[in-house]
């Protein structure tokens, strides 16, 4: 495994990113911890491997990154997305915190900032998409500037185009671990623009961090980072 740093983002280039991942959060899950997890399509099979390496989970609490504003049995749902690949298969479950998509975005992030109140994060998990958004932060999103609450109603800038409700910069910010999980050619612009440019509102993913970030990376994502 190649490890090194760029800024203060350590970058771990690994053959299985989904296992390394998968350890991370497991090591987090087994101990009294606040954890949030993310949608999209490279985590599933994270959430799957740590459900088999860790069957208990009650001394967790899960939250959510973000949420798309859809029912919780709906396809597009992350809360959906984590009951099936990880809550569905522990022996015992954490206290799941989820986002109410099916209420209007705006509601469901006032309710979910509310429960947030005093929440400090142990880890997040997250994701990256090509056009350099994290959660449910878009390039340019005014959700890059709400400093002052820990989750707001956001608009998607990418597929599927439904409301969001995201956690805010500060959430990640006061993180004691957040993990970027990103595989696969299709991202490596957007994983140079996270980790190895000048932060930027148009690369949401440059400007969020945890108070410890670790990017995982298979070859292909980081592909177009310099070399060093
Ligand atoms: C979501 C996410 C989102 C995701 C990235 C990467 O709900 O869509 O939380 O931020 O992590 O878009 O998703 P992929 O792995 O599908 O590219």
């Amino acid at each position: 495994m190649a490890i090194r740093k760029l800024g203060n983002v350590e970058i771990h280039v690994v053959e299985d990113p989904v296992r390394l991942a998968a350890e991370r959060l497991v090591e987090v899950a087994a101990r009294s911890s606040h954890i949030a997890l993310s949608g999209g399509s490279t985590v599933g099979r994270t959430y799957e491997l740590a459900a088999s390496m860790l069957p208990d989970w009650s001394l967790a609490h899960v939250w959510f990154g973000d949420e798309r504003a859809v029912p919780p049995d709906d396809e597009r749902s992350n809360y959906r997305l984590v009951k099936t690949t990880l809550l569905d298969r522990l022996e015992r479950q954490p206290e799941a915190h989820r986002i109410h998509g099916e209420q209007p975005a705006e509601i469901a992030a006032a309710l979910y900032d509310d429960e947030l109140d005093g929440v400090r994060l142990d880890l997040a998990l997250n994701g990256i998409g090509p056009d350099g958004h994290t959660a449910s932060i878009f390039p340019a999103s005014p959700a890059l500037g709400a400093t002052d609450l820990r989750a707001v109603a956001a608009e998607a800038g990418l597929d599927p185009f439904v409301t969001r409700v995201t956690m805010t910069p500060p959430m990640f910010l006061e993180a004691e671990l957040l993990v970027y999980l990103v595989t696969g050619e299709a991202k490596a612009d957007a994983v140079r623009a996270a980790f190895a440019e000048e932060p930027t509102a148009f690369a949401p993913a440059s400007v969020i961090r945890g108070r410890r970030t670790i990017a995982i990376l298979d070859d292909a994502a980081a592909s177009q980072l310099p070399q060093g």
